[in-house]
């Protein structure tokens, strides 16, 4: 990896917003501009030469989400806009069909509004009950806690992989054997997870998973839906169109496709679906493990200087991934990112849409340094140096 590979790192920037969204690669955007220089056309409608070209392409990308997440056939992967959308149409398309009153669905507060809202919708609609998992002491999900709130009644487990505040990495593996035992769905929302952490969702029982291109070094407006087959076979699509019928006639009959094509009505994101398996070779190229072990060191040298800083309050030091949540005392954590914004410093503040864990975090809002592969030792210095300097905050944003 270079960072010379990153067309925006060419300015005097920290990026520590990677939670939030990643750079892209060269490659990635030059994959892009291919196509649409050189053989723009749609999928799956054409007979001539471009049109075979881009089936190809597109289609080839399902084949390398297959293997990079451990799927056994390339027919469980359906593109989508995004993680928000994948888990819009597994719980609207898939469990509003199959859930009933009383069946209880577990999450937890460290959930993205995209894995609470729309449960939300079926408590209010179906009677079902969305109950927390509680969170242990450090705000992490612990397989004991997920077991001491399964009940009879329990029918789908949804977590995210890497929460998106807090950063554990909720173990999929032994979820999953759970799940297995007791014959529960398991969905998990894979977005802070795909490209930090090995996955593979065979192994770990995973029912149905969500995950965005654009937090992965790909393109924003794409994602995947992946599902077991005979779980894709019976969920529904919540988009009718074109490409995903195989009839339909003027009596009001007509057939669906099979997975993944009745998922994917009208023109679907092709650049994007070709940007995002770029993406995802740049990023095996690398090694998913080496990333993730980078981004270890990486939080383990910031945690180590700033910890002993008066006035930094650490809410997550003990989390084994590249995300660390901080405020200054006494500090608005949006100023604090007005303020590292004058050191060229990228960071996030506020609730990063998951607003359920202000009781146990004790604070609404804080400032979250999310890491990625191209960041750097110096970047961590620059962040750390930026934060010993804080005391005169006011002066600096004033
Ligand atoms: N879900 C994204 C984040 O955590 C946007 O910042």
């Amino acid at each position: 990896m270079n960072r010379e590979d990153f067309p925006v790192l060419n300015q005097d920037i920290v990026y520590f917003d990677n939670g939030a969204t990643t750079l892209k690669p060269k490659c990635v955007i030059e994959k892009m501009v291919d196509y649409y220089s050189n053989y723009t056309s749609n999928i799956h409608r054409g007979e001539y030469s471009l049109a075979i070209k881009t089936n190809k392409e597109y289609d080839g990308v399902r084949d390398i989400v297959k293997d990079f997440i451990g799927a056994s056939n390339s027919d469980e992967i359906v593109f989508t806009k995004g993680s928000t959308e994948a888990l819009n149409m597994i719980i609207f398309g898939f469990f509003k069909n199959i859930l009933k009153e009383g069946d209880e669905v577990l999450i937890n507060k460290g959930e993205h509004a995209s894995n609470v809202l729309p449960w939300f919708v079926l408590q209010k609609e179906l009677k079902i009950k969305v109950k927390n998992v509680i969170l242990d002491d450090n705000l992490e999900l612990t397989v004991d806690n997920i077991k001491k709130s399964i009940t009879n009644k329990t029918k789908v487990i949804a977590v995210s992989h890497i929460s998106n505040v807090v950063g554990d990495i909720r173990d999929v593996d032994n979820i999953g054997k759970l799940c297995q035992e007791k014959n529960i769905y398991l969905v998990v929302d894979a977005s802070q997870a795909v490209s930090h952490i090995p996955i593979n969702v065979v192994n770990s029982n995973i029912s149905f998973m969500a995950f965005s291109g654009h937090k992965m070094m790909g393109p924003t407006g794409v994602g995947v839906l992946y599902g077991k087959y005979d779980l894709l076979c019976k969920m529904k699509p919540l988009e009718y169109g074109g490409g995903m019928n195989q009839f339909f006639e003027e009596d009001g009959s007509f057939e669906l496709k099979n997975p993944p094509s009745k998922f994917e009505a009208g023109t679907p994101p092709i650049a994007e679906v070709i940007g995002l398996g770029e993406a995802i070779k740049y990023i095996e190229n690398i090694g998913v493990e080496n990333i993730h072990q980078y981004e270890l060191s990486l939080k383990k040298y910031l945690i180590e200087q700033i910890e002993n800083i008066d006035n930094v309050i650490l809410y997550n030091k003990n989390s084994k991934s590249g995300i660390v949540i901080f405020n200054l005392d006494h500090v608005f954590s949006q100023d604090t990112a007005v303020y590292l914004n004058h050191y060229n410093i990228c960071v996030r503040a506020g609730n990063h849409c998951t607003k359920m864990l202000k009781d146990d975090l004790k604070i609404k809002n804080t400032c979250r340094a999310s890491m990625y592969l191209y960041n750097t030792k110096e970047d961590v210095d620059r962040l750390v140096k930026a934060l010993k300097e804080s005391k005169d905050i006011f002066k600096v944003i004033l």
